[in-house]
């Protein structure tokens, strides 16, 4: 990963071959965020530990091999002692102590004039509410957005079985844990969108249970803020107009909320604003007219398990149009 841009000889390419795969949105040894450069931090120095580990085994047992007929009954046990005594006990405590060196750091919790963020698992999808200093708060689902350089809390919790809240890029795994609330500080470094995953078994769709986190500059972040208070903005062409009535007789607001219209579920995420969002569902369906189509026709195909109904007696015409109203609501 460091060495890829220079890189000339052979062994440079191999390293770059070997390291290509840790870079990425998804990526624990690509920081961007104070915690994450601290959690990598942390893995090199182990990884070092471990190769110096490995390093000394390979030599002694080589040395073991050559000098075993001539090593004297005392010079054996005083090698047992130094080798498998002492330079294990020195070489861990020194990985422990750097170690517990970094969990004060990871403990912080956020700014408490800033935003509060809620986060729930669900089988199998993120509920997130935003709780602002002044009082107002708001609903999205799988996406959260941070402002870089600003240290944010996050409140843990689910709602059914244990889930993990893990975005490599920028901290470590929490888990979310029935009946309890965990907090999460979350200090990003750098702007962009990152990807995180649940990172503990939860049923069926386990591994379509993704997030979108998006690192904004304060000024832009402000202003997502208060696009997200709004209500939702009205259909503004005909197919958008004949979606949202189609979004009202088949009883879609039964289970989703858009705020602003008389949908006011509380059972499945919240669309007030879902055409902003990064991904519909899953990190593999983009946010476009078809990808809500998709999504509509056959959720129990993307999300094996997941609660939501199949739409698939609606024509390709109605679906159509559901997804521009749905693909509308910024
Ligand atoms: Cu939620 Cu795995």
């Amino acid at each position: 990963m460091f060495v890829c841009a220079t890189g000339s000889t052979r062994r440079l390419l191999g390293s770059c071959l070997l390291f290509a795969g840790c870079d990425g949105p998804q990526s624990a040894l690509s920081p961007a965020g104070r915690d994450a450069a601290t959690v990598a931090n942390l893995f090199w120095w182990m990884a070092g530990g471990a190769l110096i580990l490995w390093i000394l085994v390979v030599a002694l047992s080589v040395y073991a091999v050559f000098t075993r007929r001539t090593l004297t009954r005392e010079r054996g046990q005083r090698f047992i002692i130094v080798a498998g005594a002492v330079i294990p006990v020195v070489v861990l405590s020194t990985l422990l102590v750097l170690g517990l060196r970094g969990m004060p750091e990871l403990l912080a919790h956020g700014e408490p004039d800033g935003p509060q963020i809620h986060v729930s698992g669900k089988q199998w999808w993120w509920r997130v509410r935003y709780d602002l200093p002044d009082g107002r708060s708001f609903a999205l689902a799988n996406e959260i957005r941070l402002p870089v350089g600003h240290r944010t809390s996050l409140w843990l919790g689910t709602e059914d079985v244990i889930h993990s809240f893990w975005v490599p890029s920028l901290g470590g795994k929490v888990d979310m844990i029935p009946g309890r609330t965990n907090r999460l500080g979350l200090e990003p470094t750098r702007t962009g969108t990152f990807r995180g995953a649940c990172a503990e078994y939860c049923g069926l769709s386990h591994a379509r249970m993704t997030i979108a986190v998006v690192v904004l500059e304060p000024e832009a972040f402000a202003d997502w803020l208060e696009e997200q208070l709004a209500p939702a903005a009205p259909p503004t062409s005909p197919e958008a107009a004949r979606g949202q009535q189609l979004f009202a007789t088949h009883g879609c607001g039964a289970c989703h909320t858009v705020r602003g219209t008389a949908a006011d579920g509380v059972i499945g995420p919240d669309l007030t604003h879902v055409g902003t969002r990064t991904f519909v569902a899953d990190v593999t369906i983009d946010n476009t007219v078809d990808g809500f189509a998709r999504w509509l026709s056959r959720p129990d195909h993307i999300k094996p398990g997941a609660r939501m109904p199949r739409f698939d007696m609606l024509s390709s015409a109605d679906l159509h149009d559901l997804a521009t109203y749905l693909e509308g609501l910024r």
